[in-house]
């Protein structure tokens, strides 16, 4: 448990965290384990209904608390409650946190659930009130788009009447309790009462350093320290292909480049996935063209980490001769290591192209709680006679698995896909390929 934050640093009457998804949940109960009064709102009846009941599929963690732990505790003190409701919510707050997300439908972004987001708190908006955004947007939309549609809704002037501010979400799923901590937050507000107002609220749970700037400066910087990752990645994937041609380990290759104090080169994996990651080209792009600046260089690495998956079925094609008619076990279907989420994952799009080459496809991933035909429970039934075995994404299971025991039970000749270099040719039996990124 943190140590509450003292009840006279909480400067807010309450805060209404919106959107209760990988951001907004373990956002909403580091204000309320700090001792804020904390509402959190979605549209989504059922996950309210579970968050209530203290159940969350995340995979969070804090000082040895699940967050299910967190949010149970936190429900118990009556500190967290989640609603649908916004009027009702209202009355009880005087800070609105923005999470909820602009997602990318072949390449155009879907202001649809901002918007409503924002309508929303639009209609029950009060003086005095502070709004911050949080979700990664298209640069320009917080003065844009958001600061036009509150004010035309609730008739309330921004920086005049209600403090507005931008404030990017910097931390990664999974790490999320500590980060909101120990990240440094980029903030800019409409006017500089908006940003000092909100600095007041990040620092009930942040303890790094809040620097100040343009709100079009940290839309902006948080889109493009997104697209430095892509375009890192797909730089190594070009020298993985590289290293495979001519006949030298990509691993080794990586480690020997990276003696070199001033390199550092990222591992190649199955493919770029998650919210945050592919989207952001195309947060970028809208904003770009609307200026007359071209992104050949960002879009080619787009492109090239879109083309992973397939590159990596091609590989696994000429290892089998076909894929048609294969039974191919795949391991870990969530979109990185250690995740359940499976929004945008590499191993999902591998899945399907399989599938649309005639496989037979049987996955096995502990932590996703999607259902898929082609996902099973038990992972032994999915490498039982398996032409070919695929480890895409890590999950805690599969690193306390008798892996020779696995292998022992492919089939003759069967390959071995392994992404994450967990698989030695010691454990390998006559017969069996591996094949690696
Ligand atoms: N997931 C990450 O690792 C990460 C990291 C940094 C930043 N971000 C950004 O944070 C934002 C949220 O991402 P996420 O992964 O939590 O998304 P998510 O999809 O898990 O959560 C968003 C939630 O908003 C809810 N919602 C939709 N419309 C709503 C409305 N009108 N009112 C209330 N709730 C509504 C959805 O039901 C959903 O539960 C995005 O902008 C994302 O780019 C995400």
């Amino acid at each position: 448990m943190v140590k509450e934050t003292e009840h006279s640093d909480i400067n807010t009457k309450g805060i209404a965290v919106i959107g209760l998804g990988f951001i907004g949940l373990p956002l909403a109960l580091s204000y309320s384990m700090r001792g804020a009064n904390v509402i959190g709102i979605d549209v989504i009846p059922e996950l309210i209904d579970e968050i209530n009941q203290g159940i969350s599929h995340h995979l969070e963690q804090y000082n040895n608390l699940t967050i299910r732990d967190i949010l149970k505790e936190q429900l118990t003190a009556k500190r967290f409650i989640a609603t649908s409701n916004y009027y009702e919510a209202s009355q009880q707050v005087d800070t609105y946190i923005v999470t909820v997300g602009i997602p990318i439908k072949d390449g155009v972004p879907n202001y649809t659930y901002i918007d409503s987001a924002c309508n929303s708190i639009a209609k029950v908006l009060k003086e005095g009130d502070t709004v911050i955004i949080r979700s990664t947007v298209i640069p320009g939309t917080t003065e844009g788009r958001i600061a036009p549609l509150l004010q035309m809704k609730s008739g309330l002037i921004p920086g005049q009447d209600f403090y507005l501010a931008y404030a990017s979400e910097r931390i990664a799923e999974g790490r999320a309790f500590v980060e909101f901590e120990s990240m440094p937050i980029a903030l800019g507000g409409i006017n500089e009462e908006s940003a000092k107002r909100a600095k007041e609220i990040l620092t009930i749970v942040t303890k790094a350093e809040v620097t100040i700037s343009s709100i079009k400066t940290v839309e902006t910087a948080k889109v493009i320290e997104n697209i430095q990752r892509d375009v890192n990645i797909a730089m190594v994937q070009e020298f993985a292909r590289f290293a495979q041609a001519f006949d030298i380990d990509t691993q080794e290759l990586i480690k020997v480049a990276n003696t070199h104090t001033r390199v550092n080169l990222l591992t190649p994996g199955p493919g770029v996935g998650g919210y945050c990651l592919p989207n952001a080209f195309y947060y970028l792009e809208p904003r770009a063209e609307s200026l007359g600046v071209s992104l050949d260089l960002l879009r080619t690495a787009r492109n090239i980490n879109d083309g992973v998956p397939s590159a990596i079925v091609d590989r696994l094609e000429q290892a089998l001769g076909t894929i048609h008619g294969k039974k191919i076990a795949v391991l870990g279907l969530a979109m990185k290591d250690y995740s359940n989420d499976d929004r945008i994952s590499p191993p999902i799009d591998i899945v399907n192209i399989l599938l649309s080459k005639g496989a037979k496809v049987f996955a096995y991933d502990p932590a996703v709680i999607t259902t898929y035909d082609f996902k099973y429970p038990s992972l032994y039934d999915c490498v039982q006679d398996a032409d070919a075995l695929m480890l895409l994404t890590m999950q805690e299971e599969f690193r306390y698995l008798d892996w020779a025991e696995v292998i022992s039970k492919l089939a003759e000749q069967a390959a071995i896909f392994d992404a994450k270099n967990i698989i030695s040719l010691e454990m390998l039996t006559d017969g069996i390929k591996l094949l690696r990124i």
